[in-house]
């Protein structure tokens, strides 16, 4: 791994390594997507303009040189001191080693979410998984979290999917980050 941002990570017996994603990733995460349900399938282009514009809001894993992970996000417009995480999806044989969570660590570690205060997801009410990464968060930031609907099944998915839940998690320290990051088991 020659990435000048890739950060290799101290998990005994892999070789795992977390970097911002580059355009040559598209391809790669899309295919990852696919096998993550039940999470939406976006178009490669989608995940391009993730793995470019959305870099420094967005991480990606490799585990023995292979995508394993890929959180999207991005600072919310009219919110500048939050950070939205539009997808997180790990790998099935790659899930359990805390991967979710040291991404969306990762992310808010970085210089350029210095201004970030809150984490913003939406999460559908059956997604356990997704609770549990983002309860976890939570925790380490040494913070709390609100919920309310954002996306209605009727009013806004006429039907054709579960509502979206908005989970609000903050405000956290941002002195609080990088011990959240050392203590992922
Ligand atoms: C959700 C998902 C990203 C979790 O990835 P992961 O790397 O295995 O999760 P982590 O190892 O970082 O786990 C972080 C916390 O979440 C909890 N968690 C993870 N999977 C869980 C599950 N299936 N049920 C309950 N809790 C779970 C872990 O126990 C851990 O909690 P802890 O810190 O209190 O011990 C992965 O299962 C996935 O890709 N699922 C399919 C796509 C999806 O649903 N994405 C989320 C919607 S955005």
């Amino acid at each position: 791994m020659n990435r000048p941002n890739a950060q290799l990570v101290d998990v005994p017996g892999i070789d795992l390594t977390l970097r911002r994603p580059s355009a040559e990733d598209g391809a790669g995460v899309n295919n990852l997507i696919e096998k993550c349900k039940p999470l939406d399938e976006n178009s490669v282009y989608c995940n391009l303009l993730q793995c470019s514009h959305f870099a420094e809001t967005s991480a990606l894993a490799e585990v023995d040189g292979e995508v394993a992970g890929f959180v999207s996000g991005y600072i919310v417009p009219e919110s500048p001191d939050s950070l939205f995480v539009w997808q997180v999806a790990v790998a099935p044989q790659a899930r359990g080693l805390k991967l979710g969570k040291r991404m969306i660590l990762d992310i808010l570690h970085r210089p350029f979410a210095k201004n970030v205060r809150n984490l913003h997801t939406t999460i559908t009410p059956d997604n356990k998984a997704s609770h549990g990464v983002f309860t976890s968060v939570a925790r380490s930031l040494n913070t709390e979290f609100d919920t309310e609907v954002m996306f209605d099944e009727e009013a806004h998915f006429d039907g054709d999917a579960k509502t979206e839940m908005l989970w609000k998690i903050g405000p956290f320290r941002r002195a609080d980050i990088l011990p959240a990051l050392a203590s992922v088991a």
